[in-house]
């Protein structure tokens, strides 16, 4: 981390010494596009980066257009879905997110894969690549090392197998969701989870989580949360030692646990437990005779 910040603070200290150089330079050499190029805030390697990651998606309805190679576009920051910082110039936001079935039925999701060179983008602190389609590929383990990301959008992006453990790395996160819509993904084990302290909402719907039987711990052990939702995800009842080291989640105010394996007694129980919940949705659960 200090080796980053070092190497990072001197390639600016660089950059800004080059700009100043070119500054000055461009009278002489004759220059007539001083005012345009003064404008440009991207960082290189961050577009270069993010034309690799066009490069692995399948575009038909040319979502990404603004983004590309020509003169006219090297401005990364003024590209479609991007947010630089006004300080740094680093890209902060990357919001690629596809239709949602309620929000637009006349185009195409974007398809293909994600290119690793999203690890490039070091200082983002805001992803959102839901409602794509990346073809049943496993969320890819490197978006872990985006250590920045404070929000997490990978909703029903046509992903399979399992929950990487290493979003567990991700501990500024305050909002991940990682919703399904094809009932393709799992969760091995909820231990990574535990390590998101700053998690204010967490939406799970429609994994399965039946394999994690200390699914209740882990969620109690979240000192933010204020949304969860966890409908359809095979729960079952959490055994009574689990509900008696109650502790935290004294934010939450929006729950849904419905369409699970949960007998009424635990949202007797839950009523007492969080003062604050406005909004709790189990009508539709199976009850446990
Ligand atoms: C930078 O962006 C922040 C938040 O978007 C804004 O509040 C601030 O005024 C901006 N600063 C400058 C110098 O543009
Ligand atoms: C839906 O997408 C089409 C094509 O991209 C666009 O022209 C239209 O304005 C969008 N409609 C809504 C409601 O977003
Ligand atoms: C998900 O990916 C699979 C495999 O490529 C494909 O057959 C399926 O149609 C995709 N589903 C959605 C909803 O995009
Ligand atoms: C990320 O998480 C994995 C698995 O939990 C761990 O082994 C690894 O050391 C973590 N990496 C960083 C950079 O924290
Ligand atoms: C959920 O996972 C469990 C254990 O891995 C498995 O037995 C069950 O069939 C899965 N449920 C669905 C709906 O895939
Ligand atoms: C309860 O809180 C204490 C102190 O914050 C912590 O050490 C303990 O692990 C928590 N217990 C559970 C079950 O989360
Ligand atoms: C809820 O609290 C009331 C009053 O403190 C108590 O009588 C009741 O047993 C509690 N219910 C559960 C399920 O813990």
């Amino acid at each position: 981390m200090v080796m980053m910040m070092i190497m990072d603070e001197k390639s600016l200290h660089l950059l800004h010494l080059f700009v100043m150089l070119l500054l000055c330079m461009k009278p002489a050499l004759g220059f007539n596009s001083g005012i345009e190029d003064a404008d440009i805030r991207c960082i290189e390697k961050e577009r270069e980066a993010l034309v690799m990651i066009k490069q692995g998606l399948t575009d038909n309805y040319g979502h990404l257009s603004s983004w590309g190679n020509e003169d006219e576009k090297r401005d990364c920051c003024k590209w479609r879905g991007i947010k630089c910082s006004n300080q740094t110039g680093h890209v902060i936001m990357l919001d690629l997110h596809g239709p949602s079935s309620w929000d637009n039925f006349s185009t195409e999701p974007l398809r293909g894969n994600i290119s690793p060179s999203m690890l490039e983008l070091q200082h983002l602190i805001y992803l959102d690549l839901s409602y794509n389609d990346f073809g049943w590929n496993f969320i890819p383990m490197f978006i872990g090392h985006l250590t920045k990301l404070r929000y997490l959008d990978l909703s029903c992006a046509n992903f399979t197998g399992t929950v990487p453990i290493q979003l567990g790395n991700l501990t500024s996160l305050q909002y991940l969701n990682l919703r399904s819509c094809n009932f393709f993904l799992n969760v091995e084990n909820l231990e990574w989870l535990s390590q998101l302290s700053s998690l204010r909402h967490l939406d799970m719907t429609l994994l399965n989580l039946s394999r994690p039987v200390d699914w209740f711990q882990t969620i109690n052990s979240l000192p933010s949360l204020s949304e969860l939702r966890l409908r359809g995800c095979e729960l079952s009842d959490v055994v009574p030692p689990s509900l008696s080291f109650v502790n935290s989640s004294t934010h939450l105010a929006i729950l849904d646990l419905a369409a699970n394996y949960l007998s009424s007694s635990i949202y007797n129980w839950l009523f007492n437990f969080s003062s604050s919940l406005v909004e709790v949705t189990y009508l539709i659960t199976t009850y446990k005779v």
